[in-house]
């Protein structure tokens, strides 16, 4: 494939300014070749960006551990990415945990979630020995010691702590809430119980704690307040139990930009820097040799993706306003429906032209599907691309087939090098399912 070192007009929405963004791939030649709607993950970005979050976490006096929160995206080729790169990886299902595999990524690089394991899940995690299982509640540590036992195997267990910290980001995705579902509450002896109850098992190694307060969180302070609390509850068990918590896993959830300009969310090294000051300062509280672990998904993968739409449709409203309709919307990327989520629009284009108004943005799906009420674009046409930046996070993975669309493609892009790693899901999958 050749590169046509194409630019993109880029108008970021929340920030009502146009920029130039520079892509190293041409994306109206991916939309030819592969169709639309089609993701495409930039491989060079995402590989940076992940040798940064390395970068960053291993500059500090303390062992850390990066490991890429799979629930963002994940495809075979991406948990290989992931793992060749140096990076663990979290899975929190059975489909998680068996893509995970089928790349060839060592299990015991693994750590697995969810706040309601199934049976078969929690036995996979023993019979494929996954490095740690973070236990979510009573029944999970019941079970995993039942399963342990039969196998005669053991398991390394984390215990998800909820710290009661109400993380300033939106509601869906606070996660260490007093009202939150995850975890054991530290409040009310609940969590103190757990790591009993695991310390107890014959079969199970308690291995620390976990606590993960929420998602697209820009306010670093909170991860203060996060250490101090897990460092609290490590001291507790020390002096409950004479148990070290040997490993301290800090969750993830750094926020991205909602726009094109990057320096207006947290960095990665400025994630590292708050995560070890704050250490260093309750180091007292914790072994000297306890790992520390991160789990961020969003802040790695977002910003590598694009998703690439044609217009179908231009048309002016009942009300004036200058509307276009996509050839996706809620299915490939429900995040504007759920969470008013905000994205850099930009017009697939090889010439820089001003734009000429603003224009709402639609799905095609049937209902409002709006993805992006306002946005200058210069005089865009049915046919033409449009390209929806920092999409890589949670929107493959949270696609539907909502209207019976099938799911889009994704591809891993490096220069003039694109390579299909997820096919657009043919109509007869979906129609097969039906009895
Ligand atoms: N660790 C645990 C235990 C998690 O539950 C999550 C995300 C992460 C790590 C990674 O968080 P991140 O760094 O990606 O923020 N659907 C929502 C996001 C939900 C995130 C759930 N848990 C969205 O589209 O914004």
């Amino acid at each position: 494939m050749t590169n046509h070192n194409s630019k993109l007009v880029v108008e970021g929405v929340s920030a009502g300014k146009t920029s130039i963004v520079h892509l190293t791939y041409d994306p109206g030649h991916l939309a030819r070749s592969f169709g639309t709607p089609l993701l495409v993950i930039d491989e060079h970005k995402l590989r940076e960006t992940v040798a940064r979050f390395r970068r960053s976490f291993s500059s500090g006096s303390w062992r850390c551990q990066v490991t890429y929160a799979a629930k963002a995206l994940l495809l075979k080729a991406i948990a290989k990415l992931m793992y060749d790169e140096g990076l663990a990886l979290d899975v929190c299902s059975e489909g998680e945990l068996q893509t995970v595999q089928q790349a060839g990524v060592p299990l015991d690089r693994c750590t697995l979630h969810g706040c309601a394991k199934t049976y078969v899940e929690l036995d996979s995690a023993v019979r494929l020995s996954v490095g740690y299982v973070v236990v979510d509640n009573e029944g999970e540590i019941r079970s995993l010691d039942r399963i342990t036992q039969t196998a005669g195997k053991r398991a390394r267990v984390l215990v998800r702590i909820n710290v009661g910290l109400t993380a300033p980001t939106k509601t869906q995705v606070q996660t260490s809430a007093l009202e939150s579902k995850f975890g054991f509450p530290t409040s009310d002896g609940q969590a103190l119980a757990a790591v009993k109850a695991v310390a107890h098992s014959t079969a199970l190694d308690f291995a620390g704690i976990h606590c993960h307060i929420g998602s697209q969180i820009h306010d670093l302070a909170s991860y203060s307040r996060e250490i101090e609390r897990l460092a609290d509850f490590a001291r507790y068990v020390m002096l409950e139990c004479g148990i070290p918590c040997g490993v301290i896993n800090v969750g993830g959830g750094l926020g991205i930009s909602d726009s094109s300009d990057e320096d207006s969310a947290p960095t990665p090294e400025a994630w590292a820097r708050t995560i070890f000051e704050s250490l260093e300062r309750v180091a007292g509280d914790l072994s000297p040799r306890s790992e520390i672990i991160v789990e961020p998904g969003r802040a790695i993968i977002a910003r590598a993706g694009t998703t690439l739409y044609t217009i179908a449709v231009r048309k002016t409203l009942g009300n004036g306003a200058q509307a276009l309709i996509v050839d996706g919307g809620m299915s490939d990327n429900p995040r504007p429906a759920l969470y008013e989520a905000k994205y850099p629009v930009a017009l697939v284009s090889d010439a820089i032209v001003p734009p000429d108004g603003r224009y709402a943005i639609f799905g095609r799906h049937c209902e409002t599907d709006l993805l992006f009420p306002d946005v200058p674009l210069a005089n865009p046409q049915p046919g033409d691309v449009l390209a929806v930046h920092n999409t890589g996070a949670y929107t493959y993975s949270m696609a539907s087939n909502y209207n019976r669309f099938p799911r889009l493609a994704v591809v891993l892009v490096d220069g003039d090098n694109a390579r299909l790693i997820a096919r657009r899901e043919p109509l007869d999958h979906l129609l097969d399912l039906d009895v």
